[in-house]
């Protein structure tokens, strides 16, 4: 029996080259959508989740990222002083307890799959989540959660995938499948930006995955792949061989927030979905148009 899903790595270490020259001194994550950083996303979603210890793969030049998930007595103090209780509130609702995050150095950017790599003893011998932190899940209940509930019910690695914009598959990852019934399906395999036409299905690889830490020893002797990088996909084609993979078509919407205008739908999505905010952001949006 599969033990229960309780870590996250969250691979940050990548150069974000896409969102220049807004990543060159604040780490991507930290980018604000709308009210708050991407980061602050994520880990609401990993927590409804059930997730209890968050792994960041960081860089040089990310310290950002930890300060944020610190305490911060200046700040929290003068609100305290000031009596404005709603924004300490926002200020203080990511803070982990102490030990429940660990920051690891990647010390060179060699690919997501090292970056994963990166995480083994952190993450020991139990079934882990990897959460891509670009992507942004609009999903109720959470993407990660209905990812976690698909292995509780069928074990083995899941990956959450969604269906690409028509004529867009060969721009992704795409999960290949062994037959389509509901939306939890065993698979056959997965290709990577499959020439246009050969696509073995329409739906895409969108950057929430549960795995087994047999992933690890083939992470370590998994050699660079496309673009020269230490790929995931590479690693989890060889534990498809002898674990199950499924596919989740989990219900939500991702925003890539990898690149400028992924991050604008995203900021825009998010700011029309705010609880209060949310007419006051549509009328603001509106006056543009
Ligand atoms: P991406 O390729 O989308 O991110 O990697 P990037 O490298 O930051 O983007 P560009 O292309 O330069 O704009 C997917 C995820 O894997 C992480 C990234 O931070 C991102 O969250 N990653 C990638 C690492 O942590 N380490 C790596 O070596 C590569």
């Amino acid at each position: 029996m599969d033990r229960r899903v309780r870590k996250a790595v969250l691979p940050v270490a990548g150069l974000g080259t896409r969102v220049l020259p807004g990543a060159k001194t604040t780490p991507k994550n930290m980018l604000n959508v709308f009210d708050r950083p991407i980061l602050s996303y994520i880990i609401e979603e990993g927590r409804a989740a059930g997730i209890e210890h968050f792994v960041f793969i960081v860089g040089r030049g990310q310290g950002a990222i930890e300060d944020y998930f610190d305490a911060s007595p200046e700040i929290e103090g003068a609100l305290e002083a000031k009596g404005k209780a709603d924004i300490l509130a926002e200020v203080r609702r990511d803070l982990p307890e102490p030990g429940q995050m660990s920051f690891v150095r990647q010390m060179a950017p060699l690919g997501l799959g090292h970056a994963v790599w990166c995480a083994r003893d952190i993450i020991g011998d139990e079934p882990f989540a990897v959460m891509l932190p670009d992507m942004l899940m609009a999903a109720a209940p959470a993407a990660l959660a209905q990812v976690v509930s698909a292995h509780g019910q069928v074990g083995g690695n899941i990956i959450a995938v969604e269906p690409a914009p028509e004529g867009q598959a060969h721009k992704y990852g795409i999960v290949d499948l062994e037959g389509q019934i509901g939306r939890l399906n065993r698979m056959r395999g997965m290709v990577e930006k499959p020439a246009p036409g050969t696509e073995p299905s329409n739906l895409f690889i969108s950057g929430r995955y549960v795995l087994q830490p047999e992933i690890f020893p083939l992470l370590e002797k998994q050699g660079k792949g496309a673009g020269g990088e230490i790929q995931l996909t590479d690693a989890m084609a060889e534990l498809m061989k002898i674990q199950p993979f499924h596919a989740l078509e989990y219900d939500g919407v991702t925003y890539d927030c990898g690149d400028k205008i992924g991050l604008l739908r995203a900021n825009v999505a998010f700011a029309l979905r705010h609880p209060s905010l949310g007419q006051m952001a549509r009328e603001a949006i509106d006056s543009l148009l």
